[in-house]
């Protein structure tokens, strides 16, 4: 199961064992860590699973789609390795992933 590396708003770093075929959202969310409010449940409308991924990351991350750039450009904290959580689907190239869970909107 891959690993990935969590550091939360008030700068804990956790280490977080993450199920193939969820979404990032859900790890983190099933790891008990409860910052990602995740209005939407996933669905790509609503930015609240908004998350910095480590940039060696990049290139084995799926590309932004349209909807999941038009609402990262509605956060005032989108940065250039701002994501969306629900739309990162964990699979076995995302262990040690890093990622930081953005300020909320
Ligand atoms: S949970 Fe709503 S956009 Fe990710």
């Amino acid at each position: 199961m891959p690993s990935i590396n969590v550091m939360t708003r008030t700068g804990e770093s956790r280490i977080i064992e993450a199920a193939e075929g969820i979404s990032v959202m859900e790890a983190v969310r099933d790891a008990g860590i409860d910052e990602l409010l995740a209005l939407c449940g996933g669905c790509c409308s609503c930015a609240t699973c908004h998350v910095y991924v480590m940039e060696a990351f990049e290139d084995r991350l799926p590309a932004l789609s349209d909807d999941e750039n038009d609402l990262l450009d509605s956060s005032d904290h989108r940065n250039a390795r701002s994501r969306l959580a629900c739309q990162l689907m964990v699979n076995a190239d995302m262990n040690g992933l890093a990622l930081t869970i953005a300020p909320e909107d």
